[in-house]
């Protein structure tokens, strides 16, 4: 061991230290990117349905958003009573629609889109209907439901 020591330059010495700093800076770098490049072991579960909302929660001529995985939802009760569920996620540029009661349908506050209640588009740069869910009453609850 010492006759390593005496064989060991100053030089050579930081040239270890010097060396074995870039390297761990390289990693230190290099794990983040390849970390985040890399997918991950786990997929993301694929979600089919959801709760919305409650029975009697919303009035006639109301709406709210919900989540639907990780993306909005928009449960509507139409001023029929009737309820109603689409992704709020605007065609256009991907902006969260809302329902309007005072226009009586569904808008985006980006670009003013215009959405019917089917959630067909009808005015402003919207270029495609909003995908529509499935809706299911469940005991209390209201029910969102992805349609393949
Ligand atoms: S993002 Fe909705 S109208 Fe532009």
């Amino acid at each position: 061991m010492s006759d390593f020591f005496s064989r060991l330059s100053r030089r050579s010495f930081l040239d270890y230290l010097l060396g074995g700093g870039l390297a761990a800076l390289a990693g230190a770098v290099l794990f983040p990117v390849l970390k985040y490049i890399m997918p991950p072991a786990i997929p993301q579960a694929v979600q089919n349905d959801v709760v919305a909302g409650k029975v009697g929660e919303l009035a006639p001529n109301s709406g709210k958003v919900f989540r639907f995985g990780n993306k909005p939802g928009l449960l509507v009760r139409t001023p029929a009573g009737d309820y109603r569920a689409f992704s709020a996620v605007c065609t256009h540029l991907q902006c969260t629609v809302q329902y309007r009661d005072d226009f009586k349908h569904i808008w985006c506050a980006c670009h003013n889109g215009h959405f019917d209640l089917t959630g067909r588009n009808i005015a402003g740069p919207p270029p495609r209907p909003l995908e529509e869910y499935r809706v299911e009453i469940r005991g209390e609850d209201v029910f969102a439901i992805r349609q393949s």
